[in-house]
């Protein structure tokens, strides 16, 4: 299908370096298509007038900051964000020189980066491109920004991790030709994620995505489960049908989410879905084919759709990149967020799960060391007597109901992080990558901490991967003993608001029917001014 667009004469103008003719045999696989130029963008679709602004998508760059971003077909030199404090006044202007590509890519990412805002303003804004034919349906977007230093009323976040789309259905009313969860199929009076999130948008003031972001790499896998066309093609994908629909998937994601991402900061980290297009390998058996790493184009390999779409405050929390960095400027919230990667970097000699793998390198993005030294750091700097709150996100668990009764396996990244952040006393720890949502009494070790969720002096750990690709399985009735809930069968997502310095309630919200169905409130009494580690209830194995 996109072959034959590019060949009617949009090719020239498009971002991309399409890859030499490869002649697709009688293609029946569908991924987007051209708008028809009636005002309207369809997700995933291509825009009439390529400089169309799409995809726009807000992330905090420390305590007065804020970056937009946003993508389109054609380069800008010099993006720029008109912007106010009234809608008919967007008098102050920013630009820069960061609109970006990688090869295989369709699109330009513009990222330009506001500073000096007023604290809990609402801004309006626009970014170039706005006022070009086809783009008069855009509204003026808004967001608002962090508080005061030192505003103690409540606030909530959403938070959650793996959401995207399964084929071009983005995964609503149907599970593929061969299969997928049940409980992940939508009735036609339900909504998904993004509808949810849309539809809830005035309850939380923003996004915690902890890895695993649109699902673009599965666009090979997905030929080979039938997301596209029938299921019944025997004609293989060519390499430009896999750039063509990585991108396309990718771009549909991000359209998708815009009416959320432009109006609430999205807060990302990696996870393995970012890293690479094909992790693992996959196996056509109809073909009896073995897709390996190869398949892999240029540019979809270590990060870099990752790295060139989203631009999270590493410089303002002196981390790296996307992968590690926190919101240090956050002090008016009370809460000190860590973003980590479980990915690569992990320290200390050890391996990262997909670092070294057989055809799926990845990494390592800092010296040795360099994460968990940041992390020791930063954890170091946070006055814990103004922020009493501080929660890490790493994409992969180490604990899940997903390995039924099989001992516990003490992964790399455990190793590497569950000493620092323990000691660190890291109120909860926020995992994605299974699909499932799961609760864990605060523990350490191994050993859980006998105060409960109240007043623990180990950390709370949550999974939450069940935002939206599917859902696993808990493999067996046993559940490991320190679970509080969990449940293998609900898509939905976080939302979690901090009451005061003291109480902390994650409730998990549906997708389906925006209903909540499981919470749990955290109180830790956070004197920090006393001798922190002298708990009377709690020693464990740890330093008492
Ligand atoms: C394949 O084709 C048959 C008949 O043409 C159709 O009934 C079926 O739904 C198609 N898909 C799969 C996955 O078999
Ligand atoms: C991964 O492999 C590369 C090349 O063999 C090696 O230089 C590097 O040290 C390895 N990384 C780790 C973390 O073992
Ligand atoms: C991934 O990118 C980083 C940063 O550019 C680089 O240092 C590293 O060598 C790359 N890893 C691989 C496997 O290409
Ligand atoms: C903190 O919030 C919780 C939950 O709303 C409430 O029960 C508690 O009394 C509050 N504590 C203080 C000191 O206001
Ligand atoms: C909403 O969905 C939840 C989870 O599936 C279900 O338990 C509840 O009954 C539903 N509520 C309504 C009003 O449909
Ligand atoms: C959808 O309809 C079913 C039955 O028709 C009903 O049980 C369910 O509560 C409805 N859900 C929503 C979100 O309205
Ligand atoms: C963690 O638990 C293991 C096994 O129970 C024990 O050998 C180890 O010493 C413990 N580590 C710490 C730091 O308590
Ligand atoms: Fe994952």
């Amino acid at each position: 299908m996109l072959a034959s667009l590019l060949a009617a004469g949009a090719a020239a103008s498009l971002a991309s370096s399409v890859l030499a003719a490869e002649t697709p045999a009688a293609n029946t696989f569908k991924c987007g298509a051209t708008d028809l130029g009636n005002g309207v963008h369809v997700p995933g679709a291509i825009p009439k007038n390529l400089k169309e602004p799409l995809q726009h998508r807000l992330a905090f760059a420390g305590a007065d900051g804020m970056t937009i971003s946003w993508s389109s077909f054609t380069k800008w030199d010099e993006p720029t964000v008109w912007y106010g404090e009234r809608p008919d006044k967007l008098n102050q202007v920013k630009s820069s020189d960061l609109c970006s590509t990688y090869p295989t890519s369709r699109t330009y990412n513009c990222h330009v980066k506001l500073h000096g805002l007023k604290p809990n303003t609402k801004y309006y804004y626009k970014v170039s491109g706005t006022n070009g034919y086809e783009a008069a349906y855009l509204p003026t977007f808004t967001f608002t920004t962090a508080r005061e230093a030192g505003d103690e009323s409540p606030y909530t976040i959403a938070t959650f991790g793996d959401l995207g789309l399964m084929g071009e259905d983005g995964l609503s009313d149907a599970t593929g030709p061969f299969g997928g969860s049940e409980h992940a199929v939508l009735d036609s009076n339900e909504t998904n994620t993004i509808q949810s999130l849309l539809a809830l948008a005035d309850t939380y003031d923003f996004m915690y995505h902890v890895g695993d972001i649109g699902y673009a790499d599965y666009a090979l896998k997905q030929f080979v489960q039938g997301y596209w066309g029938t299921g019944n093609e025997t004609t293989q994908p060519t390499r430009q049908d896999v750039a063509d629909h990585y991108e396309c998937m990718s771009e549909q994601f991000f359209d998708q989410m815009r009416p959320v991402t432009a109006q609430k900061p999205w807060m990302v980290l990696p996870g393995n879905h970012e890293a690479n297009c094909d992790n693992g390998g996959v196996t056509d058996k109809r073909a009896d084919i073995v897709y390996t790493d190869d398949w892999c184009l240029p540019g979809q390999t270590n990060f870099s759709w990752f790295i060139e779409h989203y631009k999270m405050p590493s410089y303002e929390s002196e981390g790296r990149s996307n992968f590690w960095y926190s919101t240090d400027g956050f002090i008016e919230l009370q809460v000190h967020y860590i973003s980590l990667t479980s990915e690569t970097d992990l320290g200390e000699g050890l391996v990262g799960p997909i670092e070294n793998s057989t055809n799926n390198h990845n990494g390592p993005f800092g010296r040795p060391n360099e994460q968990v030294d940041w992390l020791k750091a930063d954890l170091a700097k946070v006055d814990r007597s103004k922020t009493p709150w501080v929660l890490a996100h790493i994409h992969r668990p180490w604990l899940t109901n997903v390995n039924g009764d099989e001992p516990h396996v003490y992964t790399a990244w455990q190793q590497a992080f569950e000493d620092i952040l323990y000691e660190g006393e890291v109120d909860a720890v926020m995992h994605g990558h299974v699909h499932t949502y799961e609760v864990f009494a605060p523990q350490y070790n191994g050993t859980v901490d006998e105060n409960g969720l109240n007043n623990p002096r180990a950390p709370l750990y949550i999974i939450n991967g069940a935002a939206g690709h599917g859902l696993d399985e808990f493999p067996s009735d046993y559940r490991d003993p320190s679970t509080i809930y969990a449940t293998d069968q609900e898509m939905g997502w976080g939302r979690m608001t901090f009451h005061n310095r003291t109480h902390m309630t994650y409730e998990y919200v549906a997708s389906r029917n925006n209903s909540v169905i499981n919470s749990n409130t955290l109180y830790k009494a956070h004197e920090h001014d006393s001798d922190k580690h002298k708990r009377s209830s709690w020693c464990g194995k740890f330093k008492c």
